[in-house]
C-alpha cells in the first residue's frame, strides 16, 4: 500500500455529482474534503441578507467591502462524513443550496476580489496535502500543480433531474424548466466569466458521469488512482 498523500482537483460543470464523487473519494482515502462551491454559496448568501443584492442586481462594490465580515470555516459532521460550513460561526450549510443562491452565486462569484479571498484560503486548506477539493478552477488556478486532476460532466437533463429530485426532496417548490435553465446558464456564466473560468485543466482526465451509477464511478476512481501512484 503506497501512503503518499496526494492533492485530489475535482472540476467540472453544476450539478454533475462532484461534490458526492468527492466527498466518497475522501471518506475511502481517509483525506479531508473541502466542497469550494459552498464557499462562494455562503458569501452569495452574506450578500442576500446583507442587503448587497437588491432587485436581483449583485452589488459588486458592496460585497468587495463585506469580504473582511466574512469568516468561513468548515466543521467535520460525523453524521455526514463531511464538514460543515460556518459563516461567523452560524451553520448555513442547510440556507446556501436554495435555488435563490444557486442563482446569484455565479455573479458573486465573478468578482475577483472574492475569487482572490477563496482560493487563498483554500490553497492554505491543500497546504499538508491529503485533500480532494472540488469546484471549477481547483486543477486551474488553486492546486496547478495537483497530482490528480479530474473534470466531470453529465448531460445537462440529466443533472437537472437530478438536482430536482434532491430539492423536491427537501420539500422545495421547484419546476424542472426552473432548474434546467438555471443549470444551462450556470454553465454558461462559469465557462465565460472572464476570471478563472471553468475549463478542463490540459493534464485533467473527463469523467461523463451521464450514465454512471456512484459504484461504477468509484472504480473508474480506483484505477485512475493506482495509475497515478505507479502501483
Ligand atoms: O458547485 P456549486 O454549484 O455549489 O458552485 C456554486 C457556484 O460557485 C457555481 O455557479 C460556480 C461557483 N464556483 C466557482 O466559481 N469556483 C469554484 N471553485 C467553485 C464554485
Amino acid at each position: 500500500m503506497n501512503n503518499k498523500r496526494i492533492i485530489i482537483a475535482i472540476d467540472g460543470h453544476s450539478s454533475c455529482g462532484k461534490s458526492t464523487f468527492a466527498k466518497a473519494i475522501a471518506a475511502r482515502l481517509g483525506y479531508i474534503f473541502i466542497d469550494t462551491g459552498a464557499m462562494y454559496r455562503a458569501v452569495a448568501l452574506y450578500a442576500l441578507e446583507h442587503g448587497a443584492i437588491v432587485s436581483g442586481i449583485v452589488d459588486e462594490d458592496r460585497v468587495v467591502a463585506m469580504l473582511g465580515d466574512i469568516n468561513i470555516d468548515f466543521r467535520f459532521n460525523p453524521e455526514r462524513g463531511a464538514s460543515d460550513i460556518y459563516v461567523n460561526g452560524d451553520l448555513v450549510e442547510g440556507k446556501i443550496r436554495t435555488i435563490e443562491v444557486s442563482n446569484y452565486v455565479s455573479a458573486v462569484s465573478s468578482i475577483q476580489q472574492v475569487r482572490e479571498k477563496l482560493v487563498k484560503m483554500q490553497q492554505q486548506m491543500g497546504e499538508r496535502k491529503g485533500i480532494v477539493m472540488d469546484g471549477r478552477d481547483i486543477g486551474t488556478v488553486v492546486f496547478p500543480e495537483a497530482e490528480l486532476k479530474i473534470y466531470m460532466t453529465a448531460d445537462a437533463h440529466v443533472r437537472a433531474e437530478r438536482r430536482f429530485k434532491e430539492l423536491t426532496a427537501k420539500g422545495d417548490k421547484v419546476t424542472i424548466e426552473e432548474i434546467y435553465e438555471n443549470v444551462v446558464s450556470r454553465d454558461n456564466a462559469d465557462m465565460s466569466r472572464a476570471i478563472s473560468p471553468l475549463r478542463k485543466a490540459d493534464d485533467a482526465i473527463v469523467l461523463d458521469n451521464s450514465h454512471m451509477s456512484v459504484e461504477e464511478q468509484m472504480a473508474w476512481f480506483d484505477k485512475e488512482y493506482q495509475r497515478v501512484l505507479g502501483c
